[in-house]
């Protein structure tokens, strides 16, 4: 059983294993299939992973729908957060990436976005509800006044941000009760460990880190001559390179035998060192089908020592400094 640990100075308590419902939206993963996706939400939950992470941005509400149709008739079981702040709709923000996705955390977009969830994952309330990234053109200020808003009125139970920078969590925090951030963290991303994450262990914020396989890399099933398609973003990801795929895998090669030893796979290693850093309440884990859930959701039935742990993190050491943000 996984033992649930609380979020920040909320009342919601998370599993230190969350099922990241990213990659079953489809959308920057070269497409899904929904069978796949809804099996590996069931697994996740029947194996204990019963907090759930997803974002009306992915596959532009489809994950959040996919979310809502595996936790029907098991509300009471599962932890739901998803986020807001991403807009693929009108009004236009700030563009980002080549898709016309527009960061908006304007206050009366908040309360919008906030009921389109509601309707999408056919709850009442929000477990988590997180701002997805910085909207520059919005102070957070008046942001986490309508995520406050949001929580007087029942409608969430606890307010996150993600991918925000030290001063903007600062701020945030000083404007809103805030429970917890959601940072990239990985063996090979540890930038947080420098400003951020020593903050938020100081004032009681969660830190759930996602990508802690750094999008399959880490589980050695990137080989030199794996190809994606075109729409799965990992076919330009820098970290996806010729170059990048070798330094992981002479990485992957050391501690290899240190999963060995267990008989636990690279997958289920490195989800436990993630979650085992000092200061780390969560890490977000996607997966893609059943196997895939059922598999990382074993990733703490493993007695890794204080001594492995630190072995694993010097393999690391010259990816993170090359990778690190
Ligand atoms: N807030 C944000 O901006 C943000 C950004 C990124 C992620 N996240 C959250 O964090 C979650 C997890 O991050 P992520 O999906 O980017 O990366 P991840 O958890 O590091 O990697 C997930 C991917 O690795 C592969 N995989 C998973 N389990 C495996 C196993 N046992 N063996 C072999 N391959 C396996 C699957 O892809 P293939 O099978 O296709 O290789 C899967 O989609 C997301 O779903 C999302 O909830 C948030």
């Amino acid at each position: 059983m996984l033992q649930a640990r609380q979020l920040g100075n909320s009342d919601v308590k998370v599993t230190p294993i969350i099922f990241g419902a990213w990659a079953i939206g489809g959308w920057m993963w070269g497409g899904t299939d929904d069978q796949d996706a809804l099996d590996a939400l069931h697994v996740s939950i029947d194996h204990g992973v019963t907090t759930i992470d997803t974002a009306a941005v992915y596959g532009f509400g489809h994950s959040e729908e996919l979310v809502g149709q595996a936790i029907k008739g098991q509300r009471d079981k599962v932890v739901i957060a998803t986020k807001c702040g991403n807009r693929w709709d009108g009004p236009p923000g700030k563009d980002t990436k080549d898709v016309q996705i527009h960061r908006n955390s304007k206050p009366e977009g908040i309360i919008w976005e906030c009921e389109q969830s509601l309707k999408r994952l056919g709850v009442d309330v929000i477990d988590i509800f997180q701002i997805h990234r910085q909207d520059v053109e919005t102070p957070v200020e008046d942001s986490m006044r309508a995520m406050e808003k949001l929580r007087q009125q029942g409608k969430i139970k606890a307010i996150g941000v993600s991918n925000f920078s030290l001063d903007w969590i600062q701020r945030a925090q000083a404007a809103a009760p805030l429970a917890c951030n959601q940072p990239p963290y990985s063996a090979v991303q540890r930038g947080i460990e420098k400003e951020v994450l020593p903050y938020c262990r100081q004032r009681n914020i969660a830190t759930i880190g996602y990508s802690p396989l750094e999008r399959g890399l880490l589980t050695g099933s990137v080989g030199p001559d794996r190809k994606f398609p075109e729409s799965d973003h990992r076919s330009k990801h820098r970290f996806f390179t010729q170059e990048s795929r070798q330094r992981i895998a002479d990485a992957l090669a050391v501690v290899k035998p240190i999963a060995d030893a267990h008989e636990a796979s690279l997958a289920q290693m490195m989800i436990q060192w993630t979650i085992n850093q000092p200061g780390i309440t969560a890490a977000l884990v996607g997966a893609r089908n059943a196997q895939q859930a059922e598999h990382n959701a074993k990733a703490l039935e493993f007695s890794f020592s204080a001594e492995e742990f630190a072995k694993i993190r010097e393999a690391f050491d010259e990816c993170a400094r090359v990778m690190s943000r």
